[in-house]
């Protein structure tokens, strides 16, 4: 098969490390990629959101199916476009990518089906907001901007002043553009994080798969949020009655009402889970695989990916058994220092040979300069993965293999998965 994977993130890498171990991969390329997926593939210098060029390339190089990596095209109806010109494409419409990039869609669709989450009011007046909020008694409170926002839309609030800062800062000053238009004021969940994630073809759901993200930049989750730091899989907590739950109380039915009431919602489901005293909640629904979860994720997936996808896309998910595998898997990100606010790139990286066959270097910000060399290209420059039987072994092989590699003002958490 001719694929072409779109994105250029450590997520994008970890997808194509995947593909290629498909016998069905005939040629990958990728859109626009980074200097890891190069080593694998051929990087097409297309933007993620050009639809227009990327649906040309798809028709000119007669791609059998094309994988999208990022919520962004999702959004703005690649697949749409692509199904349009008959070209095969895993994802959802931009109808169904809603799910993602309206939080409050996401939140009348799991009102009406009963999918627990927590409870919230959606407002599209800032005058409006601001009386709720001078009622409100009880706090921390969570301010959402209703769209897009690369993650850092939402305001945990611990105290009124506070959450009347937010609000302005979301509907006010617009900080984060039409995003902010709407707002969604919810109740704060306690308990423990998970992301979970189910392959669907708009019917069946594969087995289900999940993750624990390290979303904040410093130690002991403090700071920023960030695109995520680091990631491990299976979480402590995770096991086949709370893996039940979940399926029973959140992926079926969610699926479930997309296809009844919406779309069918065809790609990767991601529920961002809190695990509360009261049972788990859905904190948010992604239309995409996470990143930095996918690069500990993909290692364990036992299945050609290419038959996954392929499947989704025809309907015939059903036929195929996902399996993950039972050992431990571990990411740490290696970031430019300064991340999340302003950093320098261009800096080579040095000491990039693997300490092993269960280890892997999963680039996202990368590039070759014009010497031929690695350089820093962005927030988020490199993931180190490795397995192992449980998951203090395989952090200690991550941070060891970490202490091999090099470039000016690398940054990373030391406590991810400790
Ligand atoms: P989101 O963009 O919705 O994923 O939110 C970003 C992060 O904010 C989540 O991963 C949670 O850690 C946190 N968060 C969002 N909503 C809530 C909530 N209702 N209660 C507690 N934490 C939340
Ligand atoms: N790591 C969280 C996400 O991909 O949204």
């Amino acid at each position: 098969m001719k694929i072409l994977l779109i994105g250029s993130g450590g997520r994008e890498h970890a997808i194509a490390w995947k593909i290629n171990q498909s016998p069905k991969l005939e040629k990958l390329f990728i859109a626009p990629g980074n200097a890891g997926t190069k080593s694998i593939g051929t990087n097409v210098e297309i933007a993620d959101t050009d639809i227009e060029a990327l649906k040309n390339f798809a028709l000119a190089r007669e791609i059998d199916l094309t994988i999208v990596g990022p919520e962004a095209p999702l959004a703005l109806g690649i697949v749409d476009v692509f199904v349009e010109a008959g070209l095969p494409i895993f994802g959802p419409t931009a109808s169904a990518a809603k799910l993602e990039s309206s939080k409050s869609f996401a939140k009348d669709v799991m009102e009406k089906w009963d999918i627990p989450t927590a409870s919230h009011k959606v407002f599209q007046d800032s005058e409006d907001a601001n009386s709720y909020l001078e009622s409100l008694n009880s706090f921390p409170t969570v301010l959402k901007a209703d769209g897009l926002a690369a993650g850092k839309g939402v305001y945990i609030c611990q105290h009124k002043s506070e959450a009347v800062t937010a609000l302005q800062d979301i509907m006010v000053s617009k900080v984060f553009g039409d995003a902010g238009t709407t707002l969604v004021i919810e109740e704060f969940l306690e308990g423990w994080e998970l992301s979970v994630f189910a392959f669907t073809d708009g019917e069946s759901i594969s087995d289900l798969v999940a993750a624990c993200d390290y979303k904040r930049i410093g130690e002991g989750d403090t700071g920023p949020n960030t695109g995520g730091m680091g990631a491990f899989s299976p979480p402590r907590i995770w096991d086949q009655n709370l893996k039940d739950q979940i399926r029973d109380l959140v992926i079926r039915p969610i699926v479930e009402a997309m296809r009844t009431d919406h779309e069918p919602f065809v790609g990767t489901i991601f529920a961002g889970m809190m695990i509360t005293a009261e049972g788990p909640k859905v904190v948010e629904f992604n239309c995409r695989l996470g990143d930095p979860e996918t690069q500990v994720i993909l290692p364990l997936l036992r299945n050609d990916i290419l038959e996954i996808f392929e499947s989704c896309v025809n309907g015939r998910l059903k036929s195929v058994k996902v399996e993950w595998r039972k050992d431990a898997s571990v990411a740490v990100v290696l970031a430019s220092g300064g991340y999340p606010s302003a950093y320098t790139t261009g800096y080579p990286i040095d000491g990039l040979a693997l300490g092993g066959d269960s280890v892997n270097i999963f680039h996202a910000g990368t590039k070759l300069d014009g010497e031929g060399r690695i350089v820093t290209n962005g927030g988020r420059v490199l993931a180190v993965n490795a397995l192992a039987q449980d998951i203090n072994q395989a952090a200690d092989v991550v941070y060891e293999n970490i202490r091999a590699i090099t470039f000016n003002d690398m940054y990373y958490r030391t406590d991810v998965s400790k």
